[in-house]
């Protein structure tokens, strides 16, 4: 459409960041997520249901692949989140973008990778240093010995207690702070239709 001479574009259009949102927006923000260090959705709070409860914990997420809707994270094969997980795969994944002001909610069935060549691949990807993360003698969690101040390392098991977390999600939401008002859309994974179903909600 021709604009008239001196037309004003602004105010005819949407805001930034007020365009239309579909669940391919959302993932091309989690795919930017698990590409860029700096992105503020990187860290995730992981919960799961524990014994006892509700048990939350942030991770860093390493890679998103939207078309399978799996995001990937790394973590110690002992640790309590995995027994957790081994228990109830449902889990929830919490994000929030302070600079945006955007909170993304969602659900999903949580695995161990099992393959492992995958894991193997994702391993090489790990820098040395980060290698001792995975290799204290005893399992995360547990009381250190007293008077040591730190644990006791074997490299040499670092790759064994090494694990890639994958979930993957069936429910999104997205919470957008803003003026006047906030914006709130949820989507649910159709499986028979294979497709994400929108639905707009009261803030
Ligand atoms: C910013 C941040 C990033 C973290 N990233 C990871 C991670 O990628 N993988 C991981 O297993 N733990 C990570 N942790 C530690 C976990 O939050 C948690 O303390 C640990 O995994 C033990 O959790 P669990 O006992 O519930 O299994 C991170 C902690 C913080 C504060």
């Amino acid at each position: 459409m021709a604009l008239p001479p001196g037309a004003r574009l602004l105010g005819r259009y949407p805001a930034p960041g007020m365009h239309s949102l579909n669940a391919e927006t959302v993932w091309r923000e989690l795919t930017r997520a698990g590409a860029d260090r700096r992105h503020p959705w990187r860290v995730v709070a992981l919960c799961t249901q524990g014994d006892q409860g509700p048990q939350a914990r942030h991770l860093i997420l390493r890679q998103v692949m939207s078309e399978q809707r799996r995001l990937l994270f790394y973590t110690d094969t002992r640790t309590q989140k995995l027994r957790e997980i081994d228990a109830c795969p449902q889990v929830a994944l919490l994000m929030w973008d302070p600079g945006h002001r955007r909170q993304l909610r969602t659900t999903g069935q949580a695995a161990r990778l099992e393959d492992p060549r995958a894991v193997q691949m994702h391993w090489a990807k790990v820098p040395e240093a980060a290698r001792r993360d995975y290799a204290t003698v005893a399992a995360p969690g547990v009381a250190l010995v007293a008077g040591t101040a730190e644990p006791e390392l074997d490299l040499a098991m670092a790759r064994q207690n090494f694990s890639v977390v994958s979930v993957q999600l069936d429910q999104l939401e997205w919470l957008e702070l803003g003026h006047p008002q906030h914006r709130r859309i949820g989507w649910s994974w159709d499986a028979a239709a294979q497709t994400w179903q929108a639905q707009s909600l009261v803030p």
